[in-house]
C-alpha cells in the first residue's frame, strides 16, 4: 500500500515550527500532495484536554514522571487516533513535535533517564518513526527571547535559560546520532531562507532510507 510520508518539525520553544510547518503544507499542497497538520501535545480531544493541563502555569506541581507520562499519553492517543490513519490514506503527515521532544525536554531538561524515555516513547508510537525530522536550531535565549514577545509564558515557556539550554543540547545529540533522519536548520535567518531550506531538505526524502510502514500496515 503507498502510504504518505511522515514529517517532524523539532526545536526549542520560539524556534518557528508553526509557521514553518504550514509554509510546507502550503508548498505541497500547491503540488498535489494531500496533507495533514497535526501537533503535539494535542491533535486529538484528548490530547487538547492533556495540552490544557501540561501547558498550564497552575500545573507547576507535576512531577517529572507524571510529565513524561502525560506526553506519552497523549501521543499514544494521537498516534492511534491520526497519524497512523492519515498516512494508510496516503497524506503525508506534518507533526509539530514528536518523540524527539520528549527525549530533548524530559530527557535532556528534566534529566529523566533516557532509556525509560526511549521505552515509553516505544509503548505510545508502537514503533512508528518519521521518515524525516526537520530540526529548527536556534540558541536558548533568542527562543526565550522570541516567545516573551508573545504573550504570557505557559508552563514550560516560563522555565530558565539553562533548562532551554539543555533541552537544545538534547536536540542537538539526537540529531548527530542520526544524521540521516535529521536536517539541522538554522531558524535564526528570516521566514524565507528558513522555509527555502525545509524546502531543500525534502529533496533529499527521496533518496533517505524511508522508514517501512508494512508493519503497520499489513497488506
Ligand atoms: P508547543 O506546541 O511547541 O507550544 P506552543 O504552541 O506554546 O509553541 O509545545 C508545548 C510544550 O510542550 C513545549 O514547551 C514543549 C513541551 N513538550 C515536552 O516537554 N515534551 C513532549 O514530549 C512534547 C511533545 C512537548
Amino acid at each position: 500500500m503507498a502510504a504518505g510520508k511522515f514529517i517532524v518539525f523539532e526545536g526549542i520553544d520560539g524556534a518557528g515550527k508553526t509557521t514553518q510547518m504550514k509554509l510546507l503544507a502550503v508548498a505541497l499542497e500547491k503540488r498535489g500532495t494531500p496533507v495533514l497538520c497535526t501537533r503535539e501535545p494535542g491533535g486529538t480531544a484528548l490530547g487538547d484536554r492533556l495540552r490544557a493541563l501540561l501547558l498550564d502555569p497552575a500545573c507547576r506541581d507535576i512531577t517529572r514522571p507524571a510529565e513524561a507520562f502525560l506526553y506519552a499519553a497523549d501521543r499514544a492517543q494521537h498516534v492511534t487516533e491520526k497519524i497512523l490513519p492519515a498516512l494508510q490514506r496516503g497524506e503525508t503527515v506534518l507533526c509539530d513535535r514528536f518523540i524527539y521532544s520528549t527525549l530533548a525536554y524530559q530527557g535532556g531538561g528534566r534529566g529523566l533517564d533516557r532509556e525509560f524515555l526511549t521505552k515509553l516513547n516505544e509503548l505510545a508510537t508502537g514503533g512508528l518513526a518519521p521518515d524525516l525530522v526537520i530540526l529548527l536550531d536556534l540558541p536558548a535565549e533568542e527562543g526565550m527571547r522570541r516567545v516573551a514577545g508573545n504573550r504570557s509564558p505557559d508552563r514550560l515557556e516560563g522555565e530558565k535559560s539553562d533548562f532551554f539550554r539543555q533541552v537544545r543540547r538534547g536536540y542537538l545529540a539526537q540529531a548527530e546520532s542520526q544524521p540521516k533522519l535529521f536536517k539541522v536548520i538554522q531558524a535564526g535567518a528570516g521566514v524565507e531562507a528558513v522555509h527555502r531550506s525545509v524546502l531543500a531538505s525534502l529533496e533529499s526524502l527521496a533518496s533517505v532510507a524511508s522508514v517501512s510502514k508494512d508493519k503497520f500496515f499489513p497488506g
